[in-house]
């Protein structure tokens, strides 16, 4: 049985890992969260007093940070401002958790010489075009293109840095778009859906075609899980489920299980510099690590998701009229 510190764990893929890692090990687990507007304790609860507790404190305060780093096995670091429309509108938080967090967490694992796992993304990549055969690999060169992901790219590559330089006992993770429940309603699924109960129509960015590669967060969950327990130190993991959707065909879907018109939807603004197509090969882990995802069915993955949020309004209500009137200042 370890000590697992988990930063973000309140949030959307982190309160996941949380509670899958309380259902499948024998672990213990401490959650480091500032609990920004992102961060919600409602996401944690049901879970065993004596396994989890929670700190609310910012990955960057350095004190804070050391002594929870010392008094635990391994740190899996899943922190972020995550959202890239949020980064576009005000990127400064974005340097400030991504980078200079990252830096700090780092630097305390180093120092006490704890495992380290960092969680990213695909968008360190960049955009593929609709046509390109290839997908992303472990080996494609970063070409980030939002204040969001270029702040993930730099924050891969000090732990990259700090591994080669100072010998920091790390993995990273790149993982494709995660949907379930527990997403927080600005970002694309979890917005049209609970639009949609809302009585709005739900609003697509241009012309829809832009293709993301989609993943339950369970099956990202036990992919990190995985390259905890059996990873190779100092390599690097795509995590990937070949989900690859365009945003005209989700939405279109999420209409139809939710009973409206497959076309009742508006087109807004796109999103400046918006990532044409994510899609992931995750060749490596499954080859390296024997995992696969288990939620291959993204139809009933959404409908699931769909019928979480009908179910958890007291979830998600509170957060809903802010992140529209931020939407709303912007046209979108
Ligand atoms: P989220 O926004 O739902 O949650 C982020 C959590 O981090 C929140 O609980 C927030 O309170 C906390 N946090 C923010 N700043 C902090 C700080 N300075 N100190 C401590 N805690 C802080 O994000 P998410 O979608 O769950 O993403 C989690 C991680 O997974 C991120 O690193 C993200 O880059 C990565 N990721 C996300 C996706 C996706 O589809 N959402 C895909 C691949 C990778
Ligand atoms: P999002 O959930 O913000 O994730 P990311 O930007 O990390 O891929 O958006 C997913 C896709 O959906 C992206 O192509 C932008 C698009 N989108 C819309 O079309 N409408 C919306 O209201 C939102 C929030 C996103």
């Amino acid at each position: 049985m370890g000590q697992i510190l988990v930063t973000g764990g309140a949030g959307f893929i982190g309160s996941n890992f949380v509670h899958f890692v309380v259902e499948h090990t024998d672990h213990e687990i401490t959650v480091l969260d500032k609990l920004t507007y992102a961060g919600n304790l409602e996401s944690l609860k049901g879970l065993p007093s004596n396994r989890v507790r929670v700190v609310q404190g910012d990955i960057a305060d350095g004190p804070v940070v050391e002594e929870l780093v010392q008094s635990h096995d391994i740190v899996v670091h899943y922190a972020a401002e995550s959202h890239n429309d949020n980064s576009l509108r005000d990127p400064r938080p974005f340097l400030d958790t991504n980078i200079i967090g990252t830096y700090t967490l780092i630097e305390a694992a180093r120092k006490h010489n704890k495992r380290f796992h960092h969680i990213s993304t695909d968008e360190v990549y960049g955009d593929l075009e609709l046509d390109d055969p290839e997908r992303f690999t472990e080996s494609t060169p970063y070409n980030p293109s939002s204040p969001y992901s270029s702040t993930k790219a730099g924050s891969d590559l000090l732990v990259r840095a700090w591994v080669r330089s100072f010998g920091l006992q790390a993995t990273i993770s790149n993982c494709s778009n995660n949907y379930g429940p527990y997403q927080h309603v600005e970002k694309f699924i979890p917005r049209q859906i609970t639009n949609i109960l809302d009585g709005v129509r739900p609003k697509l960015y241009g012309g829809g075609l832009n293709v993301r590669d989609w993943i339950h967060a369970n099956d990202h969950s036990s992919a990190v899980l995985a390259i905890v327990d059996r990873g190779r130190l100092g390599e690097t993991y795509l995590i990937g489920a070949d989900g690859e959707r365009n945003n005209k065909d989700v939405v279109e879907l999420i209409l139809e299980h939710m009973g409206q018109s497959r076309d009742a939807y508006d087109h807004v603004v796109d999103r400046p510099g918006h990532d044409l197509r994510y899609a992931i090969d995750s060749t490596k882990l499954r080859t390296e690590l024997g995992w696969r995802p288990e939620f291959s069915n993204f139809e009933v993955g959404i409908k699931d998701t769909i019928e979480w949020y009908r179910n958890n309004e007291q979830w998600w209500r509170p957060q809903k009229a802010q992140t529209e009137a931020k939407y709303k200042n912007q046209g979108q």
